[in-house]
């Protein structure tokens, strides 16, 4: 379980983080939204350990697994990238084909599209077992095709450890395809807190709307 208790951050006077209560129960996946700079990838470095809190208590299990917002490429190919956090390289083999990049397995590394590395970099923390997944923004930089192979490689991940998984997102698909809990932040602040189609569909916040708009579901 991860509790969260009178949490907050703040840099100098401003506080871009507060959030009195929140407990994400085992095995559940959330889906965390709001407008840039609303905190998202703040709560998730702070539930990583990556950064520090201002103020409050923060508890999560032991194994924990980060995707970073920013990517990023070691030397050597795909599979190399992938078999240095510990996989063999079968292992590193099926991820690679599950996220729609074994064509590119011996390829360098550094030389990817920024959607490519996204999925690579996602291959490498799937290679890994953990207790809490957390991801920021894991399809940003995909098109459709990867975002829905980035999906179903989440949701298979999250099936056969029955991890937790919490994940950034501006993409309404994801949120929906594979989070039963929506968490929309504004200003650091919750605003939204339920199942995605309900968030969805009639929104309780200004910038709830704006993520639906054009999107049917
Ligand atoms: N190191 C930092 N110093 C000062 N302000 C920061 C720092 N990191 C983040 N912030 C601010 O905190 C707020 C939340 O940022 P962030 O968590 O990255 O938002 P999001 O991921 O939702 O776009 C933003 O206003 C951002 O400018
Ligand atoms: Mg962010």
């Amino acid at each position: 379980m991860v509790e969260i208790k009178s949490l907050k951050k703040c840099y100098g006077d401003r506080t871009v983080l507060d959030i009195p209560e929140l407990v994400f129960e085992n095995g559940t996946v959330t889906a965390l939204a709001g407008a840039n700079g609303s905190g998202k990838t703040t709560l998730l470095r702070i539930l990583a350990g990556i950064i520090k809190k201002t103020e409050g208590s923060v508890k999560t299990p032991a194994s924990v697994l980060y995707l970073p917002q920013q990517c990023y490429a070691f030397r050597g190919n795909l599979i190399k990238n992938i078999t240095l956090s510990g996989a063999d390289e079968k292992e590193a083999s099926v991820l690679l084909r599950k996220l729609g990049l074994d064509n590119l397995a011996s390829k360098k590394a550094k030389s990817l599209s920024g959607g490519e590395l996204q999925r690579l970099a996602l291959c490498r923390i799937l290679s890994k077992k953990c207790e809490l997944l957390l991801l920021d923004e894991p399809t940003s930089a995909c098109d459709a095709r990867g975002a829905q192979l980035v999906t179903e490689a989440i949701n298979d991940y999250k099936e056969k450890y029955g991890c937790t998984v919490i994940m950034s997102t501006h993409s309404p698909a994801l949120a929906v395809n594979s989070a039963q809990r929506l968490i929309v932040l504004g200003s650091g602040r919750i605003e939204a807190d339920g199942a995605p189609s309900d968030i969805l569909s009639s929104p309780e916040s200004q910038w709830a709307k704006s993520f639906t708009s054009g999107w049917k579901i």
